[in-house]
């Protein structure tokens, strides 16, 4: 799936969440970009749900890099925004993770650089209003969204 779609609730944007994840395998990266609490972390929710992880995803930006191992794959969700670069990312074990096949969920992508492969799932997502927001699935507008 790919495109620009426009959800009115938190349920609707795990919705799409768990579209995505139909068409997510190990080693895939899916970048999340958007401002604070445009919806990226709700969204790994949604995410985590579908690939039957068990219980709550919460925001990591205290702690960085949260792992939830599924019964099927293990679901890496990061949120890089305070690191400052590549460096500080493959610190955090970027290339074990990938040799793991794990999905990784990256929130503040830009951070990591040329580590994020080209072919990574690239999410946007902007405010709209108090429970509306737009978000596009790999489109070239993303910046612009
Ligand atoms: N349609 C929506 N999608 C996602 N979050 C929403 C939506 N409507 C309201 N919210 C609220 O906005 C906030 C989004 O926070 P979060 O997902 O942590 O954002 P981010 O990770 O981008 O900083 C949450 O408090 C959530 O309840
Ligand atoms: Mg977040």
């Amino acid at each position: 799936m790919k495109g620009v779609f426009e959800v009115a609730s938190v349920e609707e944007t795990w919705a799409l969440a768990k579209e995505l994840a139909k068409e997510l395998k190990p080693g895939d990266v899916v970048c999340l970009e958007g401002d604070l609490g445009a919806g990226k972390t709700t969204f790994v929710q949604g995410l985590a749900d579908a690939l039957g992880v068990p219980g709550r995803v919460t925001s990591p930006t205290f702690c960085i890099v949260q792992e939830h191992q599924s019964p099927g794959v293990l679901l890496v969700h990061m949120d890089l925004y305070r690191l400052h670069g590549e460096e500080d990312v493959e610190a955090l074990g970027w290339e074990d993770y990938v040799a793991r096949g794990a999905i990784l969920a990256i929130e503040w992508p830009e951070r990591a650089g040329t580590l994020i492969p080209q072919n990574a799932r690239r999410i946007a997502f902007r405010h709209l209003g108090e429970e509306n927001r737009k978000i596009t699935i790999d489109t070239e507008d993303r910046i612009a969204v």
